[in-house]
Parts: structure tokens; sequence; C-alpha cells
């Protein structure tokens, strides 16, 4: 009877440590900003490296409309293809923690938007269509911008 009555305390000791890491998981470190935003904090070299993949974005999407405007799809299937799911590797695994669920599903939804323009462009070659969807991908920058900041919290 003793030893039932400890592996119930230890099936509770335990779901409690789970549900604790899961909480740490779905909100990820955020603070309120005073900026109305979430901000997520960050290293310095994290901080560093997710910005510097919201500057290849940008060009990437730059880049896009040049090419769909003078209906080179080859360019736009390999820049979409960059900006993707591919990409993803160069991400630092210690932000896999750091970064809010949502937050996360936003930024994966943005790439797999990327990869199917990239199918799209190569496979349909209709210039209306990649417009339509880099416009829609780019609703995705809008939103997280809208909600997030980063901040780095080594050099404070
Ligand atoms: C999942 C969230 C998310 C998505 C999606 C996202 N961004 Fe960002 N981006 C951020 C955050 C957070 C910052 C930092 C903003 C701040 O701290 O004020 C940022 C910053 C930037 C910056 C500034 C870079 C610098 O060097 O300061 C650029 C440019 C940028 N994003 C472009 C884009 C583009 C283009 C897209 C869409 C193709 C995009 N982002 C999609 C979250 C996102």
């Amino acid at each position: 009877m003793k030893s039932c009555k400890l592996s119930w305390l230890l099936v509770a000791m335990l779901s409690m440590i789970v549900a604790v890491f899961t909480y740490k998981f779905t909100v990820g470190e955020v603070k309120p900003s005073d900026d109305g935003r979430l901000a997520v904090q960050l290293s310095k070299d994290e901080r560093n490296a997710l910005l510097l993949e919201m500057r290849t974005w940008l060009q990437n999407s730059q880049g896009m409309l040049a090419a769909v405007s003078a209906q080179d799809f080859a360019t736009v299937a390999n820049l979409a293809k960059s900006s993707g799911m591919a990409a993803e590797a160069e991400t630092p695994g210690s932000l896999f923690r750091k970064i809010p669920v949502e937050m996360k599903k936003l930024g994966f939804d943005t790439r797999q938007k990327f990869d199917e323009i990239a199918i799209d462009a190569e496979k349909l070659k209709d210039s209306q269509h990649t417009i339509k969807q880099i416009s829609t991908a780019m609703n995705n920058c809008v939103a997280c911008h809208a909600t997030y900041r980063f901040v780095d919290i080594t050099s404070r």
C-alpha cells in the first residue's frame, strides 16, 4: 500500500515537471515591451542571427518581385527556395525554447509559403499567381512584426 502511494506521488511529480517544461516551451522567453508588443529575450548572437535571416527574407522578397516582373521564374523559384524550410537549418538550436510557439508557427508557415511559391513558379509560370502568393506570404511578415520584438539581454 505504501509503495503504491509513493508511485502516485512520483507520477504526480513527473507530470508537474512535464507541465512546467511544456508551459515554458509554449510561452518561450518573452516579456511585455513598452511599445505594446512582446519582447523575445535573446543573446546578442541569437538576435543577430535572426535579424540576418530577416534581412535575407526582405532581400529575397524584393528579388522575387523583380524576377516575376521580368517573367524570370527560375530566379523566383531559387529565391523562394532559399527563403523556405531549407534555410531553417541555419537557425541556432538554442532559439527553439526561447521563441514562443505561436511565433514559431508563423515563422514555419512563412517558410512553407515560400516553398509553395517556388514549386508553383516552376510549374505554372503564372506571374499573377506568384505575385498574389508573395503578397499573402508577406502578410505573415506584417503580422509577426506587429506582435513581437527581439531584445538582446546580454549587453545590458
Ligand atoms: C515569426 C515572426 C516574423 C516573421 C514571420 C517575419 N519577421 Fe521580420 N522580424 C521579426 C522580429 C521579431 C524582428 C525584430 C523587430 C524588432 O525588434 O523591432 C524582425 C525584424 C525584421 C527586419 C529588420 C532587420 C534588422 O537588421 O534590423 C527585417 C528587414 C524583417 N524583419 C523582414 C521580414 C520580412 C521581409 C518578412 C517576411 C518575408 C519577415 N521579416 C517575417 C519577426 C518576424
